[in-house]
Order: structure tokens, then sequence, then C-alpha cells
């Protein structure tokens, strides 16, 4: 059992680790910068229609003409979405006016409980401008894609109804106009988000 934990951390870290590559083969795991492939389009992002945690249909248009930064995650996720989710909160808050640009976007991985009722009470506990995300399977499924995020059901040995969710942590800052500024592989790392948010938003563009 304990193998087959550690082969799924593993297969987590590797994902994680295979997508900063992807994204900036120069850079360490832990930073980003702006990568355009050959056709000068940002690889990581792009269209998706989902429901707001006001129950509220939108789509990444409605988004367009502020920074949005997105995380993928789960409500029920007991470690590393509550401490990414506290980490993207306190970033807002260190960057202060510099912040005022950026809609904080928490997308869930894991819609079949994720309903908005759910997200609305959950992102109570964290930043008051986070906006929850969940849509149908398809949705969040093509929304995961575009994103290339790793995401996969771990059922409960104990309990086969229940389940955790294998997954990959990354913070992504989309530009005004959708695409990919960077991304931060490590979310629960303060002083790293901060400072990388800092020097996208402040850099010459
Ligand atoms: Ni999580």
């Amino acid at each position: 059992m304990n193998l087959k934990l550690t082969a799924v951390a593993l297969l987590s870290l590797c994902a994680g680790a295979l997508l900063a590559y992807e994204l900036n083969p120069s850079a360490g795991p832990a930073s980003g910068s702006l990568e355009a492939n050959s056709t000068g389009k940002a690889r990581v992002g792009g269209p998706f229609s989902l429901t707001d945690h006001t129950g509220k249909r939108v789509t990444d248009q409605d988004f367009r003409g502020r920074y949005m930064l997105v995380y993928f995650g789960y409500t029920f996720c007991p470690d590393v979405c509550p401490a990414s989710l506290q980490v993207i909160s306190s970033a807002l808050d260190q960057l202060g006016p510099l912040a005022d640009n950026i809609t904080p976007v928490f997308i869930t991985m894991d819609p079949e409980r994720d309903t908005p009722e759910k997200l609305s009470l959950y992102l109570k506990s964290f930043h008051p401008r986070l906006i929850g995300l969940t849509g149908t399977q398809a949705e969040i499924a093509s929304a995961l894609k575009a994103y290339r995020v790793y995401a996969k059901k771990v059922p409960d040995e104990q309990d086969p109804k229940n389940y955790t969710m294998d997954h990959s942590s990354v913070v992504y800052l989309m530009g005004h106009g959708g695409d990919l500024v960077t991304f931060v592989a490590d979310s629960t790392k303060l002083d790293a988000l901060v400072g990388q948010l800092r020097k996208a938003l402040t850099d010459k563009r």
C-alpha cells in the first residue's frame, strides 16, 4: 500500500516537473516565464465555459482585460489545495494595489462534489475576491486539458464511495488577452509567488 502511495506521489511530482519543463525548459521547477510556441500562442489556457460559485454561467471572455490568477483543486482536498488558496490569498494581500487588476480563480477538478453552493461556502475561508468555477464533467475535463492539469481520482480503500484526487498544483497568471504570463509550479511557496507576480506585474511588457 505504501509502495502504491509512493508511486502516486512520484507520478504527481513528475507531472508537475514535466509541465514546468515543457513551459520553460531553462528554468527551475519553481519558476516560469512567458513562453510561446512557434505560432506565437501560449500553450496553456484557452476557452472555457463554466458556472461560478453564485450559479452564473461564465466564459474565459468574461475575464478579458484583467489578469486572471488560476488555480485548479477541489474542496475536499485535505492539504495542498487549502494551503495553496491560503498562499494565494496572502500573496494578493501582500501585493496591495498591484493585485487590484487580478481576478483570482479557483477551478474545481471535482465537479461531482463541488457544486456552486459548496464552492461558495468553501471560498469564504479564503480571499474575498476569489471566484469559484465548476461545471459538467465534460466542461471541467476540457478546462483541465487546456491548462495541462493532472488530476486523477483515488478511491478510499476503507470506503469505496469516498475518494481523493491526486493532482498537480500550479498557479497560472493569465494576461489581459487570456495568454499565459507566468506560472508558479509550487503553489505553496508564498515568497516565490509574491516575487514572481510582482515581477510579472511591474515588468515593461
Ligand atoms: Ni489538493
